[in-house]
């Protein structure tokens, strides 16, 4: 498994699952496929509504809980900076572990600058490893660094050969600051999954279509955090390690970049609506 150094000197693997929409009662048989296949990191969120069944997937797993890299979000609600203290806690104690590998502010709305500051002393406290972002523009990325001691170790944002992010990597990149590639299979988008190109790469190197897409996102830098919860996609999903995507093969895959993302929250409802949508996340496990 390839892995990448963060800007907090913390190794987080290249590829790991993660398990939005997926219930609490399909977290632990996924899990359970995706270690023994030998993933070693798994992405949550508060707003997920399954980081209880995710802390006992890693339990089960039997391995040491070192050598998982576990990734948490706060939701906007709880970004005032009192609010940002406890939900580092329950989030915590929903996972049932003294310390996430990687916390992400969810989204860009609310009191961010709040939040980060609760992060930054929960990194001090050793409760958080790494602290990063998710869909944060470059307007409020700039922002939050500007008040921040930490800068944001990864930007998690949507990303795939139809949406490929060059822009706002190349920014990121002056932050030393990773872009990490949410929807990387583009939601199981058929038009993405089928596009002729990657049936064409997949025929040439004896893979699939997504077996190309994701080993691209690694070969472009990216982190990807695809969802499965069918064992043999999970399997699949992470056997890419055993090909590499000439420099002309890659050019050609971006060349399908549209530019245009397949989910954008509006900015109007993102500010009003968020920041409000109050949820008992221990109360609400799903
Ligand atoms: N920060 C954010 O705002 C944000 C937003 C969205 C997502 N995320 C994160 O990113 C992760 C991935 O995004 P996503 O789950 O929405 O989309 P995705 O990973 O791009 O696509 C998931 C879909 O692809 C299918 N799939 C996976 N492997 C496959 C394979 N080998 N062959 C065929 N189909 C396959 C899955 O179905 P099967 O289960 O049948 O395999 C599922 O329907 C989420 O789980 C979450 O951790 C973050």
């Amino acid at each position: 498994m390839e892995s990448i150094t963060l800007n907090s000197g913390a190794r987080m693997p290249q590829l790991g699952i993660g398990v939005y929409q997926v219930r609490s009662a399909d977290c632990g048989p996924a899990l359970a496929s995706a270690f023994a296949a030998g993933y070693r990191s798994v992405d949550t969120a508060n707003a997920y509504l399954n980081e209880r069944a995710v802390g006992e997937a890693i339990r089960n797993s039997g391995l040491p809980r070192e050598d998982v890299f576990l990734t948490s979000k706060l939701w906007p609600p709880n970004y005032p900076y009192e609010k940002a203290v406890a939900a580092i806690d329950g989030t915590l104690r929903r996972l049932a572990t003294d310390y996430v590998d990687l916390l992400l502010l969810h989204q860009q709305y609310g009191d961010y600058n709040g939040a980060w500051r609760a992060m930054e002393e929960a990194v001090e406290a050793g409760k958080v490893r790494a602290l990063g972002v998710s869909n944060f523009d470059e307007r409020r990325f700039t922002d939050l660094t500007d008040h921040a001691s930490i800068v944001p170790a990864v930007n998690q944002v949507e990303c795939h050969p139809y949406h490929q992010q060059r822009e706002l990597k190349e920014f990121l990149r002056s932050f030393g600051t990773v872009l990490e590639a949410w929807y990387p299979l583009g939601h199981a988008d058929r038009r993405l999954l089928t596009e002729p190109l990657f049936a064409e790469l997949a025929r040439k190197h004896g893979k699939s279509p997504v077996q190309v897409i994701l080993r691209w996102h690694i070969q472009e830098g990216n982190i990807a955090i695809p969802r499965s919860t069918n064992p043999s996609h999970i399997a699949a999903n992470i056997d890419i390690f055993d090909f590499v995507l000439a420099p002309e093969e890659v050019a050609s895959i971006g060349a399908l970049d549209k530019g245009k993302p397949f989910f954008q929250m509006p900015d109007l409802l993102g500010r009003i609506l968020l920041p409000a949508a109050r949820i008992n996340f221990d109360k609400r496990q799903r």
